[in-house]
């Protein structure tokens, strides 16, 4: 049944064969027709390939750019042991500090920050990640597989502490976003990836953003950013700074990242009604309030590319 589900949503596919193929045929086009032209050294060894597979290979299709954002259908989980999976990992990503006491320092959910189990456009939705990943990341100038970024926002976002790469939790997490991510190509990025960044910052004043907070966040959020706790530990309304909020060193600290996601989904349910001024205010507001400390943040950008909106 996921197959079914996966062909509906994917008109175009992917494989490394054909790409590869087509590629090579195109790369071979000038060899093929040769004028004469000397080819560029480093193509050379190309060659033969391409001359072999050029009369029969398909032109080489353009790639898109991005991929139009769909939250799937949760009759196509499967059953067995996958769908059962699947199950947990959106459990474990929607009531994180409930479930995963040891993990998580603050008292938030991934589905904080991640809304409506990642499936929201620039609120850093989940839907085709895992064709995105493994990813070169210039906070720890390594290649990240998806395990490693899923880690980071524990440690950061929600001030906790890793989860075992081999963990049932782990792939439980992981199941779940490979069943959001099915018919998208591997390797494109979703539309709304991330929270869409304002193109042109303005200069906040976070004076302004305090007298903001008091009309249109406080409500919810509290006047001491603590959020409001239900019965279980669980909140109502999560933190947004103090020590059941997320980190100094997580995304969500950063101003330019803090302004776009408030720009685009707070106050909840009127997202998009603030103008780019008022999100970087707010922005300047509440990042800059007191929360966790992170002790390895020293480590952060060991070659350099630190972004102009870090903390620290
Ligand atoms: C306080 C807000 C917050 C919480 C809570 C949070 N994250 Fe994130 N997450 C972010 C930010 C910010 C980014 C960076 C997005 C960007 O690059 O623009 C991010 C990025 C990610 C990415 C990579 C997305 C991409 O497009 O590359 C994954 C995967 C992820 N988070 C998983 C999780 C998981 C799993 C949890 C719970 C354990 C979690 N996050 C909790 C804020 C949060
Ligand atoms: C109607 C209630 C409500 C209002 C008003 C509201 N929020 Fe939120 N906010 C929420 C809820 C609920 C979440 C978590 C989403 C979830 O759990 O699905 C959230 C999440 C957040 C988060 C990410 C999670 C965290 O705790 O860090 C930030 C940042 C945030 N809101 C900022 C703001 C700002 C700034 C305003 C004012 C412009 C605002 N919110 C207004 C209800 C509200």
């Amino acid at each position: 049944m996921s197959t079914s589900s996966s062909q509906s949503r994917s008109p175009m596919v992917w494989p490394m064969a054909t790409l590869a193929l087509a590629l090579a045929a195109g790369v071979g086009g000038w060899v093929v027709g040769g004028s004469g032209t000397t080819p560029p050294a480093a193509v050379a060894p190309v060659e033969a390939a391409a001359t072999a597979g050029a009369s029969t290979a398909p032109p080489v299709p353009e790639k898109p750019k991005a991929w139009p954002l769909e939250a799937p259908d949760p009759a196509t989980i499967p059953e067995g042991p996958v769908g059962d999976a699947v199950r947990r990992g959106q459990a474990l990503v929607s009531r994180t500090r409930e479930e995963l006491p040891e993990h998580v320092g603050n008292g938030l959910h991934c589905t904080s920050c991640h809304l409506e189990g990642g499936t929201v456009a620039n609120a850093g939705p989940w839907i085709g990640i895992t064709g995105v990943f493994p990813e070169f990341r210039t906070r720890n100038a390594k290649v990240n597989v998806l395990q490693d970024r899923v880690n980071d926002c524990f440690e950061r976002s929600m001030d906790g502490k890793p989860l075992p790469a081999d963990s049932e939790e782990m792939t439980a997490i992981v199941a779940y976003m490979t069943w959001l991510s099915e018919g998208v190509p591997s390797g494109v990025p979703i539309e709304g990836r991330g929270f869409a960044r304002i193109k042109e910052p303005p200069t906040p004043d976070p004076e302004h953003g305090k007298a903001l907070y008091g009309e249109r966040c406080v409500a919810c959020h509290g006047a001491e950013g603590a959020g409001l706790e239900g019965p279980d530990a669980a909140y109502v309304y999560p933190a947004l700074w103090g020590n059941r909020s997320f980190n100094i060193a997580a995304g969500m600290s950063r101003l330019d990242t803090a302004a776009a996601f408030v720009r685009w989904n707070m106050p909840l349910g009127q997202g998009g009604t603030l103008t780019d001024q008022e999100a970087y205010d707010l922005a300047a507001y509440f990042t800059t309030q007191p929360r966790p400390d992170f002790a390895r943040k020293g480590e952060d950008w060991p070659n350099g590319g630190k972004p102009r909106d870090a903390r620290y």
